[in-house]
Parts: structure tokens; C-alpha cells; sequence
């Protein structure tokens, strides 16, 4: 979805179409690619190379994958000469890193544009390191990361965060400032880290450069996003556990169709780049590495006995939006059989893992609403056809299973939307007696635009879809769950404006979920 592109609900317009792998467990060593070979090892930089942060993700029981990049000139394709260069990495159980547990050295590489993706193993379960890298005589901040708990281990509680959709033209990352300052375990990011678009006047402060299409285009955009401080602490703080949703390539893809205006080869490379420029970016395991356009993002995650994420993504598999995609009445090709939001391989990864999963709360982490809402009071019912009421077929079997097989406490984490809800997710949205098989909670977005006018709109349609309990337009921030045996609690944390950079936060509504009832309760 773009910039919330309201637009369409409102006037009703229809659009458009018609390796560096990670070192040894234990050695660190990296392994450069065939494509250069020659290695400086005391490189000299024109400026001070990590001026992106760092980062560390995917954290599991004994292991997390540590990020940065070199990037001495971030802007303008990131300013490494075209040789592999050698950085340290350490990671350390004390925040002076005077405890250092393991050491290694990585090989970056500019086919990866000196992008570091460090896989340290042999760590402790559920505990905090602390980690840095070297690069010639430069050193990195140091970040802070944590290992899962042991598969299958009691667990009597986790906090998280969720957050998405941080277009920079839009407002300021302050959302992030206090984000880094909760105590969590990790934080999610369900997409739209980076927006496509050429510059527009619309805020505080505008992209750089034109709409995005070629590697070093997003290379760059990637860059900028990422030399914001408040994005860069909210990384040095937790790992991130990331997956993407439109934006990261082009609004409202679907699989290799674009939106608008690009021949189908150009579409592919353009994916491509995209995607490699992601994978550069991101604190991803080495089994994300793409192959062409296609990568592979969708995962699971495993938390004690407590919780399991699912990881999805909607994007790369989806078949085409129906019905011409926006805002609008559906026709028959949104209950389509063969529709599908995730492929078929997905669904079927998702749905045996969530027939096997042994922990208390099942997480469905992923972008766009499940749940069904007609948008507009009275006839006609105007759904929002890029999301999964677009593709009736496809959420009727994700919810109708898990009514059959009964997961734990299944709960699905939306973006997308720039806007704070909670649903009952139901068997039949069309009759509120149907049972509710699972919770939904979907996160506003850190700056990304949800216009004022649209508010009235949304909020004058509630009565007609009662499984709805909870929405919020009007403010920008990200959502923390805290999870118990007994309980989940999500907290919808907002910043009171994101024009200012010292915007205070707090908790605009909070909600709860029980332990064998799905469903929300606000408290
Ligand atoms: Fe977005």
C-alpha cells in the first residue's frame, strides 16, 4: 500500500494496470565470492566507515547473525574502493566488551557492497552479548544483541516489539528513540523499511534522490534510511527479526507484476536489485542470500515453550490483486480458489508449522490485514483489495485450519496500514455468531502517512463490522507485546507528533489476550 493511498477509498479512483556467508560457528571466517580477490588489509578510508550502525538479527538459541556495512561515503554508492576488505568482529558478555567470548574476522566484498554478515555460533541461550567490529584503524559502536531461549525450555515471559512503514519524507524516527529505550527481547519489522519514491515536499525532510530502481539506487536509499541516529539505536539496542512488504521494491507488487508503467524484464531486474539490496542491508541469515529476483524471507523463529513467529511474505508469491486492485466493491476474482496471497508452498510451510508447534503462542508475523473490513457506511461494501480481503480463498484456509487443528493462541501481527487496530479474526466475518479462531493486532507505522480525512471515514464504518475493536488513525509509533504464560498484553505505544524530534511517547490503548481464548480485551 502507498503513502495510504486513501485517496482511492475516497474518490473511489481505480489505479493502475490494467557472503559472505556467515563465518564458521566459531572461526569467524568468511569466505569471499569469485568475483575479486585482492584483499587490503590495512585499508584507508575516506572517512569514517561505519556510519550506518550496526546491527544483529535472527537470533536463535545459540547463535545470532551480526550486520554493519562500510560505507564512508553512505550516499553516493557508499565510497569503498573495489577491493575485499577485512573487518573484526567480537562479540563480548559485558556492555565494556572487556569479556570478549569470541573473536573472527569477516571478508567483505564490494559484489555485497561491503556489507558484513557475521553468523556468531557457540553463544548461551536467552542472555545478552554485546559486539563491535574493526576495520583498519576505524572502530564500529558497539551493539547489543540477545540469543533466543533453548527450544522446548520454560519460558515465563517475552517482550517484543513490532513496527513498519517509515517513509523518511514523512515525519521523524522518534518513534525509534523510545522504541531502543524499552526492555525487549527483540524487535519485528513487517515492512516498508525503505519507500521507492522520488523526492516529494510533503514533510520534514525528502529523499535524496529520484524513485529507485537500479542497485546502486537502492543501495543508496537503503543507506539513507539507515544513517538516521534514532533508526540506528533502536538497531544497536535489540536483534530485529525483519521481513518486508511492498515498498522495499514498488507499491502493491505482486510477485513479478508491477504496479504500473514497466516491461516484464524490466519488473525482474529491477526485483532483483531490490532484493539484493535488502539482503545487503539486513541482519539476515545466509540463507536469504538471493538468487536473482528471487529470495527466500519467510521463516520461523522459536522462543522456548513459549512462542513461535512465523514469518510471512505476502509479496513475492502473491498472485495478482483482483478485480484491478484500490479500494472497492469486490467482483468474483476476489473469492477466487486459486488466488493466493502467500503460493502454495508457503501456506503449506505455514500451516504444518503451525500443526506441530509445541509453544504457548503461535505468531503469524506479517503485512497486510487479515481481517475482513468494509471500510464505508452502507451499500456498497468497499474492501481494500491489496490486502487479504482481496483473497477470500486464500484466508479462509489459513483460518479455517486453524480452527480444525486448534494451534495455541494464535496471533497474526499486521503493518501495512499506518494505523492501530485490533480484530477478532473469524471463520465468517459476515456473521459476528461465527466463531473467533485467532486475535489480530496491526501496528501503526513510524512516520508513513495515514491521512487525517480519511479517519471520519473508517471510524463511521466500525458498527458494521463488529469483530472490529480497536482503531486509531491518528497517531505514528510502534506496538510492544508482552507475553506470559497466561497472558498477552500489547501496548499501542505513539509518539505525540512526528514533526518534532523530541516528541514525548505513550500508550495510546492496550489489550489483552487470555491464555485459551482468542480474542482481545482492552484494559
Ligand atoms: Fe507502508
Amino acid at each position: 500500500m502507498d503513502g495510504f493511498d486513501f485517496e482511492r477509498l475516497l474518490s473511489t479512483r481505480l489505479r493502475r494496470r490494467g557472503l559472505l556467508v556467515g563465518g564458521g560457528a566459531l572461526t569467524g571466517l568468511a569466505i569471499a565470492t569469485q568475483f575479486s580477490s585482492r584483499v587490503v588489509a590495512q585499508p584507508r578510508f575516506s572517512g569514517y566507515p561505519f556510519t550506518l550502525g550496526v546491527a544483529s538479527g535472527d537470533p536463535l538459541p545459540d547463535s545470532v547473525v551480526l550486520w554493519t556495512r562500510l560505507a564512508p561515503d553512505p550516499l553516493n554508492g557508499g565510497g569503498m574502493p573495489s577491493v575485499n576488505v577485512p573487518v573484526q568482529w567480537q562479540i563480548a558478555t559485558d556492555e565494556n566488551m572487556s569479556k570478549v567470548v569470541l573473536r573472527g574476522t569477516a571478508i567483505t566484498t564490494p559484489e555485497l557492497g561491503h556489507s558484513i554478515r557475521v553468523v556468531v555460533g557457540g553463544l548461551q541461550p536467552d542472555r545478552w552479548y554485546w559486539y563491535q567490529f574493526k576495520a583498519g584503524n576505524e572502530v564500529s559502536r558497539i551493539g547489543r544483541t540477545r540469543t533466543a531461549p533453548a527450544f522446548g525450555t520454560p519460558i515465563n515471559q517475552l517482550n517484543f516489539a513490532f513496527a513498519s512503514c517509515q517513509d523518511w519524507q514523512n515525519g521523524y524516527y522518534t518513534a525509534y528513540k523510545h522504541l531502543a529505550e524499552e526492555n525487549l527481547n527483540f524487535v519485528v519489522h513487517l515492512g516498508d523499511y525503505i519507500y521507492e519514491y522520488g523526492p516529494l515536499a510533503i514533510g520534514p525532510r525528502q529523499h535524496n534522490s529520484p524513485e529507485i530502481v537500479s542497485l546502486s539506487d537502492y543501495r543508496n536509499r537503503h543507506a539513507l534510511y539507515k544513517t538516521d541516529p534514532n533508526l540506528q539505536e533502536a538497531h544497536a539496542a535489540f536483534p530485529w527479526i525483519v521481513t518486508w512488504d511492498d515498498h522495499e521494491v514498488e507499491n502493491d507488487y505482486a510477485d513479478l507484476i508491477p504496479e504500473d508503467g514497466q516491461s516484464p524484464q524490466a519488473f525482474v531486474n529491477r526485483r532483483a536489485n531490490a532484493y539484493k539490496a535488502y539482503y545487503e542491508h539486513m541482519p539476515l541469515r545466509a540463507a536469504a542470500l538471493p538468487k536473482g529476483a528471487d529470495m527466500r524471507l519467510y521463516r520461523r523463529l522459536t522462543f522456548g515453550d513459549l512462542a513461535e513467529f512465523n514469518v510471512l511474505d505476502t509479496r513475492q508469491y502473491r498472485s495478482d490483486q483482483p478485480c484491478g486492485d484500490g479500494f472497492k466493491p469486490r467482483c468474483a476474482e476476489a473469492f477466487a480458489a486459486d488466488a493466493t496471497m502467500t503460493g502454495r508452498e508457503q501456506e503449506q510451510w505455514l500451516l504444518q508449522g503451525l500443526s506441530k508447534s509445541q509453544t504457548r503462542w503461535n505468531v503469524i508475523a506479517q503485512q497486510v490485514m487479515m481481517a475482513e473490513y468494509d471500510f464505508v457506511a452502507g451499500s456498497p461494501e468497499i474492501f481494500n483489495l491489496d490486502a487479504w480481503d482481496g483473497y477470500v480463498a486464500s484466508r479462509n484456509r489459513i483460518l479455517g485450519f486453524i480452527k480444525d487443528r486448534k494451534p495455541n493462541n494464535p496471533v497474526v501481527l499486521t503493518g501495512d496500514i499506518h494505523s492501530s487496530w485490533v480484530h477478532d479474526l473469524k471463520t465468517d466475518f459476515q456473521n459476528p455468531a461465527s466463531p473467533t479462531v485467532a486475535t489480530e493486532f496491526v501496528g501503526t507505522s513510524i512516520t508513513s502517512d495515514f491521512p487525517t480525512a480519511a479517519i471520519a471515514t473508517v471510524q463511521a464504518a466500525l458498527p458494521e463490522n463488529p469483530h472490529t475493536k480497536f482503531f486509531d488513525g491518528q497517531y505514528r509509533g510502534y506496538v510492544r507485546c508482552n507475553l506470559t504464560r497466561n497472558a498477552w498484553q500489547t501496548d499501542f505505544r505513539v509518539v505525540s507528533t512526528i514533526l518534532d524530534p523530541n516528541a514525548s511517547i505513550s500508550t495510546l490503548a492496550s489489550f489483552v489476550v487470555e491464555n485459551g481464548r482468542p480474542g482481545a480485551m482492552r484494559v
